[in-house]
């Protein structure tokens, strides 16, 4: 077990660099990791509209946020990749984000 703020593996750095995305239990969250133009994002995988995995969802640039976003693919809500923040209806609240890091080729993510 770890402790709290705990750095947990979830998997290699080499994943994302080729576009893929990286799922891991993280103190009970399910938590995704995706690259995008080169920097990487945590995230919750649970739609805060629904409360369901964002799994297969687009990661994307967009316009009302610098660093992208990632798409809900059922009712398309969009959340800011950095903040988290419910950026379209029908989610209004954010997704939970964490800190996310490499260490020699493999990315840990921040148990909060
Ligand atoms: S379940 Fe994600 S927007 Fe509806």
């Amino acid at each position: 077990m770890s402790g709290p703020s705990a750095w947990i593996d979830v998997g290699a750095a080499s994943t994302l660099a080729s576009g893929g995305r990286l799922d891991a239990e993280v103190d009970g969250f399910y938590v995704a990791v995706v690259e995008l133009n080169g920097v990487r994002h945590a995230f919750e995988d649970r739609c805060t509209h629904d409360g369901e995995s964002l799994a297969g969802a687009d990661v994307e640039p967009d316009a009302a946020t610098p660093c992208g976003v990632v798409v809900c693919p059922r009712h398309g809500a969009k959340f800011c990749l950095r903040t988290g923040h419910a950026l379209t209806p029908p989610a209004y609240e954010p997704l939970k984000i964490f800190e996310v890091r490499e260490r020699a080729g493999r990315i840990e993510v921040l148990a909060p």
